[in-house]
C-alpha cells in the first residue's frame, strides 16, 4: 500500500501541558486520511493536523452518514506503545459503515495508517499510570449534493488526542421510561453519530435531575436495562455479574466482551441474559445489588453509586472486594503491559 507522508515542520507538543488536558481537547502534530471516489479508497495519506474545508452540500452536514471508533494507545516503561484489541475496533467501524450503506475500509489500510501515525506521533502518547492516547478513527459522507441518499464519496480520518485517566465524577443514573436510544431494526448496534446527537436531550433532561447518564432500556416495552451513556452496564447480584445480550439495539462494546472472558476466567458467574428492571430494583430493594458499572474505552469501568426508576431513587451500598476495581486494575495492567496478556489482546506498534 503507498501511504503518502507529510511531515509538520515543527511539533506543538511543547507547548501542551499533559497534566491539564481535558478530554478530546488538544491533538497531536499528525492526521490520517483517505478518500473513497470513483467507487474505490484513494491513495491514503497522513497529514500535519489542520482544519479541513468541506462544500456546504456535503452529505454529512445534512443526513449525519457519519461513524466513528474510539480506542486507546498506552506507553510502557520500554517507551513501546500498545494498543488494546484494536482488530475489534476495525472490524467494528466496517459493521456500522454497512449498516449506514457506506464501503468497508480495508483492513490493510485501518493498519498501516494507525501504525505510521501512531509511529509519528509517538512523543504523545504520555507513560505513567492513567496517561494514554485517545483515538478517534471516523468516516464521513462528502458528496456536494443535498438529495437525501448515500453519498458517492467519503472520508476515512484518524485523529489522535492525548488523554489522562477518565473519571467522571460519581455517578448516578437515570433508567430510562420515556426516551429511547435506539430500537429494533434500527442502529443502535452501530457507532453511528446520529445515535449520540439523539441521546445528547434526554442526557439533558435527566442531568437536570442530577443525573450524569441515562440508563437505556428497550424502546418498545423500557423493562430491560440495556446501556448508559457510552458504556455498557453490568449488574453485582450478590455474586454474579448480569449484564445485556448484545442485539441490534446495543453497541457490542469490547470493553464489555473483555470483561465477560476476564470475569468468567478468574471464576466469577457471569450471566449474559435480558436484565429486567423489576429484578434490579427488587435485588436493590433486598439489599443484593452490590454494584453497578459501566463499562467502555474510555474510563474502562465507571462505577454507578445509585440510580431512579420513575422517581423512586436507590444507592448502592459501599462493598469489600469490589469487582468493579479488581476488574478496572486487572484490565488495565494488560492494557499497559504490566500485566500477562493471557488472551493474546495487547498489540505492538511496530
Ligand atoms: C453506545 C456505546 N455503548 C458502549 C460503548 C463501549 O464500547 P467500547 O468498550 O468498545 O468502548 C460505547 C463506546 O464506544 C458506546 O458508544
Amino acid at each position: 500500500m503507498a501511504l503518502h507522508i507529510e511531515k509538520i515542520s515543527k511539533s506543538k507538543i511543547s507547548s501542551v501541558d499533559f497534566n491539564n488536558l481535558k478530554f478530546g481537547q488538544i491533538f497531536t502534530d499528525h492526521m490520517f486520511e483517505c478518500d473513497y471516489e470513483n467507487g474505490a479508497w484513494q491513495t491514503p495519506k497522513i497529514r500535519p493536523y489542520q482544519p479541513i474545508a468541506f462544500d456546504p452540500s456535503a452529505k454529512v452536514f445534512h443526513y449525519g452518514q457519519a461513524v466513528f471508533e474510539g480506542m486507546k494507545a498506552y506507553k510502557d516503561d520500554n517507551n513501546d506503545v500498545w494498543l488494546f484489541r484494536p482488530d475489534q475496533n476495525q472490524e467494528r467501524i466496517n459493521k456500522s459503515a454497512e449498516r449506514l450503506d457506506m464501503p468497508a475500509f480495508p483492513k490493510e489500510y485501518f493498519f498501516e495508517g494507525l501504525t505510521e501515525l501512531l509511529k509519528l506521533d509517538k512523543d504523545w502518547v504520555q507513560k505513567g499510570e492513567g496517561n494514554s492516547l485517545y483515538i478517534r478513527p471516523f468516516v464521513i459522507a462528502t458528496e456536494n449534493c443535498v438529495s437525501a441518499s448515500a453519498s458517492t464519496n467519503y472520508k476515512f480520518m484518524i485523529i489522535c488526542s492525548p488523554v489522562q485517566a477518565y473519571y467522571a465524577g460519581e455517578v448516578r443514573v437515570e433508567i430510562a421510561d420515556k426516551y429511547s436510544r435506539s430500537a429494533n431494526g434500527g442502529v443502535g448496534y452501530a457507532k453511528a453519530a446520529g445515535n449520540y446527537a439523539a441521546s445528547f436531550y434526554p442526557a439533558k433532561l435527566a442531568a437536570q435531575k442530577g443525573y450524569q447518564q441515562v440508563l437505556w432500556t428497550d424502546a418498545s416495552t423500557h423493562e430491560l436495562l440495556e446501556e448508559a451513556g457510552t458504556m455498557n452496564v453490568f449488574f453485582r447480584v450478590n455474586d454474579t455479574l448480569l449484564t445485556a445480550p448484545t442485539s441490534e439495539r446495543i453497541l457490542d462494546g469490547v470493553t464489555r466482551k473483555s470483561i465477560i472472558q476476564f470475569a468468567e476466567d478468574k471464576g466469577i458467574k457471569v450471566e449474559v441474559r435480558p436484565v429486567k428492571v423489576a429484578e434490579i430494583v427488587e435485588a436493590a430493594k433486598k439489599g443484593e445489588l452490590l454494584e453497578m458499572f459501566g463499562a467502555g474505552t474510555a474510563a474502562v469501568i465507571s462505577p454507578i453509586l445509585g440510580f431512579a426508576h420513575k422517581g423512586e431513587k436507590f444507592e448502592l451500598p459501599k462493598v469489600e472486594n469490589s469487582y468493579a476495581s479488581f476488574i478496572k486494575k486487572s484490565i488495565t495492567d494488560i492494557q499497559r503491559n504490566l500485566a500477562e496478556d493471557k488472551f493474546g489482546w495487547r498489540y505492538k506498534i511496530q
